[in-house]
């Protein structure tokens, strides 16, 4: 990694393409969803390594749960088994784990694991890996302006209150900055319900290669790319 490039500070990955990454090796789809989640972890420890101070990956979105029954249920164990083959290094870990997403449909187990890996890793002081897990933007948009509407009835905020700052406080996201870098890997180029609000102005990088073989010169290349890009955010401003 070069040293004179400008680091995003928040990077969000749209981690696509395991299916396809196993169907090539002739392989069954659940054989890249677990190639796959292990590569988080190598991609998060470089991520805090380069400076990158907030990480969001995509892991599971509201609408997958349309896939397979069986698919679905080998997504839903996946991080159950992950979390706790990996407890120890995460706890020994830098990196500080949060979440984004509902928690009302996955199993008990899964979300007493959840609860537990952010305690575990909650004084860690460096990248803050936010798992977005039965996320999906639109959900996390209605279930924030109905807290809202709920604050307002009760009288904890007033309309007049309403604001980008507010909003922001009632999102998954909060305390978090907004996306500067927005990678999607496999060749898709749209967003699928992901961070809506809080990518307004990201930057967008799109790759062919696919999420179980997105390795560190390949985040090396999205950081060279966003680098190179001249954010305006609706001014005049020259690189
Ligand atoms: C991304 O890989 C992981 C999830 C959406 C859970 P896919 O499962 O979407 O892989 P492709 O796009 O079918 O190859
Ligand atoms: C987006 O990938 C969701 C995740 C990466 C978790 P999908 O593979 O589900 O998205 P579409 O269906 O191609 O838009
Ligand atoms: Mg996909």
């Amino acid at each position: 990694m070069q040293n004179d490039l400008n680091i995003p500070t928040h990077i969000a990955i749209i981690l696509d393409g395991n299916g396809r990454w196993a169907k090539k090796r002739g392989m069954p789809r659940v054989y890249g969803h677990r190639k796959g989640a292990y590569n988080i972890s190598n991609i998060a420890q470089y991520a805090d390594e380069i400076g990158i101070k907030v990480m969001s990956i995509y892991c599971f979105s509201t609408e997958n749960w349309s896939r397979p029954g069986d698919e679905v249920t080998y997504l839903m164990k996946l991080p159950i088994r992950y979390f706790s083959r990996y407890k120890e290094k995460i706890k020994n870990s830098n990196i500080k784990v949060i979440f984004s997403g509902r928690r009302d449909h996955v199993s008990e187990k899964l979300n007493t694991l959840m609860d537990e890996i952010v305690e575990l890793t909650k004084d860690h002081v460096g990248l803050i890996l936010n798992i977005c897990f039965d996320y999906g933007s639109r959900d996390e948009l209605v279930r924030a302006i109905k807290n809202i509407a709920n604050d307002i009835i009760s009288n904890k905020i007033t309309i007049s209150d309403i604001d980008t700052k507010l909003i922001n406080s009632y999102l998954d996201t909060k305390n978090l900055p907004d996306v500067d870098l927005l990678i999607r890997t496999s060749g898709e180029q749209r967003i699928s319900n992901f961070l809506l609000w809080q990518i307004a102005y990201a930057e967008l990088y799109f790759t062919d290669v696919l999420w179980p073989d997105f390795d560190k010169i390949e985040l090396d290349k999205a950081i060279i790319s966003y680098s190179n890009r001249n954010r305006r955010f609706g001014g005049l401003k020259e690189k």
